[in-house]
This record gives structure tokens, C-alpha cells and sequence, in this order.
């Protein structure tokens, strides 16, 4: 058991996304037969951490609350905290000062998706480590749009960098951070950025200059998926149709996880399917259930 939090940063306006974010929050969309923030939330929830704030705007908190209620139908506690306005993920950490009380904590944005064999074993490695912090590179054809991860010829890092016009390698730093307890300390010392935003590199490199952050590749085994475009956001779905459908597995089920991880038992996940009677999904948390999954 952990003692380590879980923070989902799902603020942010998703003006990319206009005109369906108009009325909805961007981490509430579909991905295929899911929310969007049940990917993210699984994730933490594979990293066994079962204590997790939950970082919205003020005017979304309560499609969330709707959505994911307060966690006890998983076996997890979740909290919400406003972000009143999106200053940077950075951010994130103030706001959920209180919250965390000390404890090291995993942070994952509220648009990013992971899968991949071995994910949950990645996620529990990380999740072990007791000082200093963890991200995650990841190889894309288009790191300007990220945080890029710049090594030396030995393969040790030496900066990151936010956005870069001219990027120092491919490695994006992907949307899931496992820092120590002091990260919101650190975060009191991050200045804004030039666009205005208290940038997570920032934080970052706080770390890393006192040597304390420790960049693990995410192979190429891994899919980390985009969701900040049209096309993207189809995408996304495409790709857990085709696994959910090839499989006749779900990706990203945080009822399937509760009941695996043991927080959850049989009658309350029967209790669960009950809710999905009307479609595949209730059929498979029954089968689940009965130990014919
Ligand atoms: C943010 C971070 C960036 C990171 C990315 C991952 O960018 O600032 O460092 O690589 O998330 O999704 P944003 O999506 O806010 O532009």
C-alpha cells in the first residue's frame, strides 16, 4: 500500500477542440466507450494509489463530480479542487498543497492516454522510488509541441525544455510526473513563463539541477496517445475500439482494475454491471465477476 497521491490536472478551456468543448470539458469527451479521464484515472489507479484529487474548473466540477462520484464504487477517495483559472501545470501542485499534506503524489493529465504491455509493472517501479521525481520520455515525430527532453552524448540528461522552436532530440516528456513530497515547495519558486504559465519544466528542472530526477524511456511498445486535435481525438478512440473489439478486453476500466486490485469485491462489481445492463459493458463486469472474464 502507498502512501503516495494521485492529482488529475483536468482544467483548461480545450479551445483546440471548439466547438464540442464549448459545453463540455475536453477530459469528459469520448474516447470510444469511455470518458476521456477514466484513462488517466486508471492509470494512477494501476500505480496502486487509491487517494486522488481531481483539478477542474469551476464551472466543469460538477459534470465531473457526476461522472466519477466520489470514488467508493472503486474502492478509491476522490477530491475536488478548482482551478480558477489555467496558469500552468505547475499550478497543480499549489492548488493541491493541502491535499497531498507532504506525501509524494503521480500527476497525470486529464487528456493523456497510456497503454502498453507492462505498463502496470512501469508504474509501480516508479511508484517505489522515494526521493526526487520520475518522468517519462517518449519518442514523437512532433516533440515542438512538448516538453523535450535534451540528453548529452552519454545519455544522460541535461535539460528540459518547454516547447522548443528547434527541439534538442524526439523525447517528449509525457503528461504523468511521480515527484516527492517537496514539489510543492518547489512549485513556490517557479516564475511564470513567457506565455504566462507556471510550466511543469520548470519544476522540472528544479529537480533535475539538484539531481534528483530520473527520465525512463517509454519504449516504443507503448502508445501515448495525442487527444488535442480533431483528428487526433478520433484517433484515440480508433485505437481502443480496435484493442476492446480484437481482444474482447477493455482498456481503461477502472471497475475491472478495482476488482483486480482487491479493492472492490464481487458483489459490488455485480452491483456495478447492473448499471451497464443495457450495454457490453455490463456484460463483460458481470462475466468479470463471476470469474468467466
Ligand atoms: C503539457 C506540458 C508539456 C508536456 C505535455 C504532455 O503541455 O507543458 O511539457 O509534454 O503537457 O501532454 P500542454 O499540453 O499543456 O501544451
Amino acid at each position: 500500500m502507498t502512501n503516495r497521491k494521485g492529482i488529475i490536472l483536468a482544467g483548461g478551456s480545450g479551445t483546440r477542440l471548439y466547438p464540442i468543448t464549448i459545453g463540455v470539458s475536453k477530459q469528459l469527451l469520448p474516447i470510444y466507450d469511455k470518458p476521456m479521464i477514466y484513462y488517466p484515472l486508471t492509470v494512477l489507479m494501476l500505480a496502486g494509489i487509491r487517494e486522488i484529487c481531481v483539478i477542474t474548473t469551476p464551472h466543469d466540477q460538477d459534470q465531473f463530480k457526476r461522472t466519477l462520484g466520489d470514488g467508493s464504487q472503486w474502492g478509491i477517495e476522490l477530491t475536488y479542487i478548482t482551478q480558477p483559472s489555467p496558469d500552468g501545470l505547475a499550478q497543480a501542485y499549489l492548488l493541491a498543497e493541502d491535499f497531498l499534506d507532504g506525501a509524494p503524489s503521480a500527476m497525470v493529465l486529464g487528456d493523456n492516454i497510456f497503454f502498453g504491455h507492462g505498463l502496470p509493472e512501469m508504474l509501480e517501479q516508479a511508484g517505489r522510488q522515494t526521493g526526487g521525481g520520475t518522468v517519462f520520455g517518449y519518442h514523437v515525430a512532433d516533440p515542438e509541441r512538448y516538453g523535450v527532453v535534451a540528453f548529452d552524448s552519454a545519455g544522460n540528461v541535461t535539460e528540459i525544455v518547454e516547447k522548443p522552436p528547434v527541439p534538442p532530440s524526439n523525447y517528449a516528456v509525457t503528461g504523468l510526473y511521480f515527484l516527492d513530497g517537496s514539489a510543492p515547495q518547489r512549485a513556490r519558486e517557479v516564475k511564470p513563463s513567457d506565455r504566462g504559465e507556471l510550466e511543469i519544466t520548470t519544476l522540472l528542472e528544479s529537480y533535475l539541477h539538484d539531481g534528483l530526477l530520473s527520465v525512463k524511456r517509454m519504449g516504443r511498445g507503448y502508445a501515448w496517445l495525442d487527444t488535442g486535435t480533431h483528428a487526433s481525438l478520433l484517433d484515440a478512440g480508433n485505437f481502443v475500439r480496435t484493442l476492446t473489439e480484437r481482444q474482447g478486453q477493455q482498456v481503461g476500466s477502472p471497475d475491472e482494475i478495482a476488482f483486480q486490485m482487491g479493492w472492490i469485491t464481487k458483489e459490488a462489481l455485480l452491483d456495478r454491471a447492473k448499471v451497464f445492463a443495457k450495454n457490453g459493458y455490463g456484460a463483460y463486469l458481470e462475466a468479470l465477476a463471476m470469474g468467466r472474464g
